[in-house]
């Protein structure tokens, strides 16, 4: 329902009640109205109350009648021009009143009470003229002024004038105000843009087209003298903006919105004090060493560097007690900090709540959809026979079981002429029992927290993970953002090798028709036939393509494939990207041009 249609509606309504309370009241007074000529009281059903007293509303023969001047006429037949004439001329031609005159409709025009022939084309008025529309148009504004104009080209009515649209503008066609181009209002006042520029109201004389000054709020001012502040504070050329002033960069720099002297120019405010940036670094409103310190985020802890703490979010924590769980939503990053359940673990595995998170060591174990998995019979990249080698923390001692070797943390070492403490090797003949103090340490043998490429990514079934996975990605440059159908997936030791047929592409928007790919990837990769999307940069798919970290491959979905559609475009000068990640996980890809690159594992 269009809002003319309710209130067309809402005035019938109303109308309705206001007849009803008529109604009532002319009920509970007298039916007969007074006839206000003769003050007489007369039937409006069947009188008339004309100027010369109560008449009949119906002749004789039945004939409504109505009033004129001094006598009643016949509606239907007669007409009333200050006096009564016949409606029609004795030849049938029908006649109307002009004032108080009467004219023959197929001969003249009546405008404004004055008749005019109706001849070359002359038919009709515009406000007190007679005009051919063939050849004028009548401009008209909103309260009912008209304009006659002659037709031009690109010509247009604005209110009651006629312009044209080449040269000129409409600015106001309630009051049929047409300004030339050149010609615009500053606030009310009127200006020549040719001549005049115009900012928030004021009025400068320096021509709008003019691009070497611009506005600052109201002010005007020559780009290459000076600049602007907070849109509203001219301030020199070559200083720079502060909330309370300006500043020159060369012997100044901006604290809380003041300027403040410095003597270097690596000098740079902190709060209320400054600190050299050389070697200092700024932590929220605290002052720190660069060298030994770290910051978790503006605001947070600051660490010691090179100790067992570590940032998880603003808060550090003790990474030899400690695993930092974090998860990516629209909302930004939720962290948690968890108590390791077992000592070599690195990282945390966390679930849809957070809360639920596990510590798992990532080079045994990796986490899928929230739940820690065992890389089945790997020891880290490489199958192993778990009766004879050794799998030191996924680093594969080959024969090392057969041989009567022992893990410590991730080394083994013979347990005949050493001995393992804490995580760490020590000579028997150095260090008989844990407890003895030595200095001789052979291998510090905690595993390093390691990133995983196309892999980690392999076992992503969910579309929850792919998204979390793809919010948190901050660079996902890639050439191709290929779609393959059809999947026959086969493994074979450490490599899993995929059959596909290449959909689309989801960046160009190519499509292929039965366009078969073979790709392989280093690890065994639990894909089932579902679509998956891969993003590369090689494109000759004749060959068996062997995928490393450059490459990136997450299960086919809709919401996937709009989002990479819009990250995949490459920035120009890109080589290197992180992806941050699900998890825990922390992923550096080199981004290396088309060529492959290895695997450099542990
Ligand atoms: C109208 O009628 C009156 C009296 O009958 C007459 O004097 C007058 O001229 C008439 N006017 C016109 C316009 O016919
Ligand atoms: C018609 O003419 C009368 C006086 O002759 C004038 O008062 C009135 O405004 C005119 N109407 C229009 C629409 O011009
Ligand atoms: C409108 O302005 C243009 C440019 O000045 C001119 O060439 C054209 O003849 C004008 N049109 C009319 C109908 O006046
Ligand atoms: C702009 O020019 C006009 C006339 O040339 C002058 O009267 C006016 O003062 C000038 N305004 C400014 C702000 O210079
Ligand atoms: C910053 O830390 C380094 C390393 O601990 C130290 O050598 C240096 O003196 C410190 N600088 C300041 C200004 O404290
Ligand atoms: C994972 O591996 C460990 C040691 O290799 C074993 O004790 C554990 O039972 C395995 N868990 C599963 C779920 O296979
Ligand atoms: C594992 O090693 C044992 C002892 O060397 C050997 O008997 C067995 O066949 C090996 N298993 C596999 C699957 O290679
Ligand atoms: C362990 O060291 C002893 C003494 O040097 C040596 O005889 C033995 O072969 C070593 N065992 C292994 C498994 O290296
Ligand atoms: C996969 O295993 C083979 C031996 O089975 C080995 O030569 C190759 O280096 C392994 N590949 C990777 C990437 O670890
Ligand atoms: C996958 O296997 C099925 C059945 O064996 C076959 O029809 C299909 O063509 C294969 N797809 C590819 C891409 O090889």
């Amino acid at each position: 329902m269009t809002i003319k249609q309710m209130k067309t509606i809402v005035t019938l309504l109303m109308k309705t009640v206001f007849k009803l309370l008529v109604l009532t009241l002319v009920i509970g007074e007298v039916l007969a109205e007074r006839c206000r000529s003769s003050m007489k009281e007369y039937d409006p059903e069947s009188q008339l109350c004309c100027d010369f007293g109560v008449v009949l509303k119906f002749n004789g023969r039945g004939q409504k009648l109505d009033c004129c001047t001094e006598k009643t006429f016949i509606l239907e037949t007669e007409i009333c021009c200050k006096n009564v004439s016949n409606k029609f001329t004795e030849d049938g031609k029908e006649q109307s009143c002009c004032g108080a005159m009467h004219y023959l409709k197929s001969e003249k025009v009546c405008c404004n009470s004055t008749l005019y022939d109706k001849l070359n084309g002359i038919n009709s008025c515009c406000g007190l003229s007679p005009i051919d529309p063939k050849t004028t148009i009548c401009c008209r504004d909103r309260n009912s002024n008209k304009r006659p104009h002659s037709i031009g080209i690109r010509m247009k009515c604005c209110g009651v004038e006629y312009y044209n649209k080449t040269t000129h503008y409409c600015k106001d066609s309630k009051k049929s105000i047409v300004l030339p181009f050149s010609t615009s209002f500053c606030k009310n006042t009127k200006y020549d843009k040719l001549k005049q520029k115009c900012c928030t109201g004021t009025l400068h004389n320096v021509s709008d087209s003019d691009e070497q000054y611009i506005c600052c709020g109201t002010k005007l001012y020559n780009k290459v003298e000076e600049k602007c502040c907070g849109g509203s504070l001219t301030i020199p050329h070559d200083a720079e903006c502060c909330e309370k002033g300006h500043y020159n960069p060369k012997s100044q720099t901006c604290c809380n919105g003041l300027p403040v002297d410095i003597t270097s120019s690596t000098e740079k405010c902190c709060g209320n004090g400054l600190y050299d940036s050389q070697y200092q670094e700024c932590c929220g409103s605290v002052i720190y060493n660069t060298s030994s310190h770290q910051c978790c985020q503006p605001g947070g802890d600051i660490i010691v560097k090179s100790t067992e703490y570590k940032c998880c979010g603003k808060i550090s924590y003790d990474s030899h007690d400690n695993v930092c769980c974090t998860k990516n939503k629209f909302s930004g990053e939720t962290f948690k900090i968890i108590t390791k359940s077992v000592e070599y673990h690195d990282t945390c595995c966390v679930p849809s709540d957070i809360e639920k998170s596990q510590s798992f060591s990532s080079i045994t174990h990796r986490c899928q959809l929230g739940g820690i998995i065992n890389k089945t019979v790997m020891c880290g990249n490489h199958p192993y026979n778990e009766t004879s080698d050794l799998c030191c923390g996924g680093v594969l001692d080959k024969m090392g079981l057969d041989e009567g070797r022992d893990c410590c943390g991730i080394k083994s070492y013979n347990k005949t002429t050493k001995i393992c403490c804490d995580n760490t090797i020590y000579r028997k003949t150095n260090k008989e029992s844990c407890h003895q103090n030595s200095i001789d340490v052979i291998h510090q043998t905690l595993p390093k927290h390691r990133d995983y490429g196309i892999c980690s990514y392999c076992n992503l079934h969910t579309i929850q993970n792919v998204k979390e996975f793809l919010e948190s990605a901050t660079n996902l440059c890639k050439q191709f953002v290929l779609k393959i159908a059809k999947l026959n997936t086969s493994m074979a030791g450490n490599t899993t090798t995929v059959d596909g047929f290449i959909r689309k592409d989801l960046l160009s928007q190519k499509t292929f028709k039965k366009l078969k790919i073979q790709f392989q990837v280093p690890c065994t990769c639990q894909l089932n036939t579902r679509s998956i999307i891969l993003l590369t940069d090689l494109d000759d798919y004749s060959k068996l393509l062997r995928l490393g970290d450059s490459n990136l491959i997450i299960p086919w979905s809709k919401t996937a494939s709009n989002y990479i559609r819009k990250r995949a475009k490459c920035a120009k000068d890109t080589n290197t990207f992180a992806l941050e990640t699900v998890a825990g996980f922390k992923i550096s890809i080199e981004y290396t041009k088309p060529e492959l690159k290895g695997r450099d594992r542990f």
